[in-house]
């Protein structure tokens, strides 16, 4: 076994590390108080990268492991989880996608452009009466013969506003369940695709969050991705990796929140020494380090595992659900370690803790993480 980082993955997590310093930081509490996306932020990831590492260089990307992304996901998620979730799901379920499954000629159109963030992407599998339970899709892609008529609400849809391309699940043949159901792109701006209005959230303020209705919209037969009734599949593959990126979302925002405890845990005296050398404030840096640090193995196992062409189907979901359920518990405890300080912007941490919560909830559930450990462990 070895668990040295090569000089390269380094080299990426630093870079990762510089720019979330000097560009993500300055301004962070107000793009999350206004609720403003990071427009100029994203421009600058893009050129750096950031917006398709995975992807192979013929399409722009940069072709890295997905170590270094869980490396420069950590990075950027201790400071802007924002930011970081419009990076998760243009690498990981929008170009992934595209690049795994998608036809020569959608690459070359829309890959490119997503991979070095000249255009973004969203993912749209969710509705208002489709969430964890995502067979039933009520959003309707009727066979027209060269096109699609598509019909329906996606709900939640990040980079909702903000995005050029979107990937949307519907449901072609009701009769076939699962399987009637398909993967299209769809451009924005195309007739009848409507952006509804932005979600006002409690975390991830900085990212858009939109509802999106589509009328009668035509979509080309040569936007389907895949064969007919390939879109739950091509879903739930392309969820598997993205979780990886969450769950190293997860685990940045925790990371991030912790390495603010700590320094003024050294600083913040009380009773006449440092709050640090407070038994009871020892122990909650104790806990918060090792169950990081568990976490952080259980996202590089996944993304290791994915680097290696082996199942990551359990292990994305291991480490999702066990980095989210942490990132909610140390974010808590980064703030009782701040005491009232910790409970006003300032200080990060109450940020922090309102963006671990989605990390909770979105790209399945804990409950849903659960489902697929538990379907993995009990199959045999
Ligand atoms: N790879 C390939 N196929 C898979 C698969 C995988 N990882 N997981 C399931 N499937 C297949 C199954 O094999 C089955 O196919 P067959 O009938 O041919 O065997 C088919 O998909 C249906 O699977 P299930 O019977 O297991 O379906 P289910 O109704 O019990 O649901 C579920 C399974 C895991 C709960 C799934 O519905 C799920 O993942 N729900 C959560 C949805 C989710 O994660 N949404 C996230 C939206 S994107 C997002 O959130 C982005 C963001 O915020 C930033
Ligand atoms: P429900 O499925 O209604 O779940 C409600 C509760 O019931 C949860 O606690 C759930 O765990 C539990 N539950 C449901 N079924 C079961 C079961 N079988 N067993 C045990 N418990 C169960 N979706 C996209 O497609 N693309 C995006 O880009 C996207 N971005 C998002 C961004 C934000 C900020 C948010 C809030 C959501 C986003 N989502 C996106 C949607 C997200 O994936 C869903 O909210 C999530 O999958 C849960 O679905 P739901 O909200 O309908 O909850």
């Amino acid at each position: 076994m070895d668990f040295s980082l090569s000089e390269e993955q380094l080299m990426i997590r630093d870079a990762a590390r510089d720019f979330a310093q000097n560009e993500l930081l300055p301004g962070v509490i107000e793009r999350d108080e206004q609720q403003k996306f990071p427009h100029e932020q994203i421009k600058k990831m893009g050129e750096l990268g950031f917006l398709g590492m995975m992807v192979d260089p013929k399409y722009g990307g940069g072709g890295m492991d997905a170590v270094s992304y869980v490396l420069a996901m950590e990075e950027i998620s201790k400071i802007d989880a924002s930011a970081s979730v419009v990076m998760s799901v243009n690498n990981s379920l929008v170009c992934w996608g595209l690049e795994t499954f998608g036809s020569e000629e959608q690459k070359q159109k829309y890959l490119t452009k997503l991979a070095t963030g000249e255009i973004i992407g969203a993912f749209c599998l969710s509705e208002p009466e489709a969430g964890s339970d995502a067979t039933s899709q009520r959003t309707t892609a009727i066979d027209k013969g060269d096109h699609y008529l598509l019909n329906g609400t996606k709900n939640w849809i990040t980079n909702g506003g903000n995005a050029s391309v979107y990937l949307v699940i519907a449901q072609t043949d009701p009769e076939k369940g699962h399987k009637g159901i398909n993967a299209l792109i769809v451009e924005k701006g195309t007739e009848g695709f409507i952006v509804g209005t932005k979600e006002n959230k409690l975390g991830i303020r900085g990212s858009d969050t939109h509802s999106l209705m589509f009328t009668d919209v035509k979509v080309p037969k040569e936007n389907r991705i895949g064969e007919d009734g390939f879109g739950f599949k091509f879903a739930m593959k392309t969820l598997s990796g993205g979780r990886i990126g969450i769950a190293a979302q997860a685990l940045g925002i925790a990371s991030g929140a912790y390495e603010l405890a700590l320094k003024y845990s050294k600083e913040r005296k009380a009773f006449g020494k440092e709050i640090s050398k407070h038994q009871a404030i020892a122990f909650k840096l104790a806990d918060m380090a090792t169950e990081i640090e568990a976490a952080r193995f259980l996202c590089l196992k996944a993304a290791w595992d994915k680097d290696n062409d082996l199942n990551y189907d359990q292990s994305s979901a291991m480490a999702k659900l066990y980095a989210a359920e942490m990132a909610m518990r140390q974010t808590v405890e980064a703030i009782q370690i701040h005491g009232g300080y910790g409970f006003v912007k300032e200080y990060h941490v109450e940020r922090l803790m309102r963006d671990a919560k989605i990390t909770q909830i979105y790209e399945g559930t804990s409950e849903i993480q659960k489902i697929v450990i538990s379907r993995n462990i009990l199959k045999d």
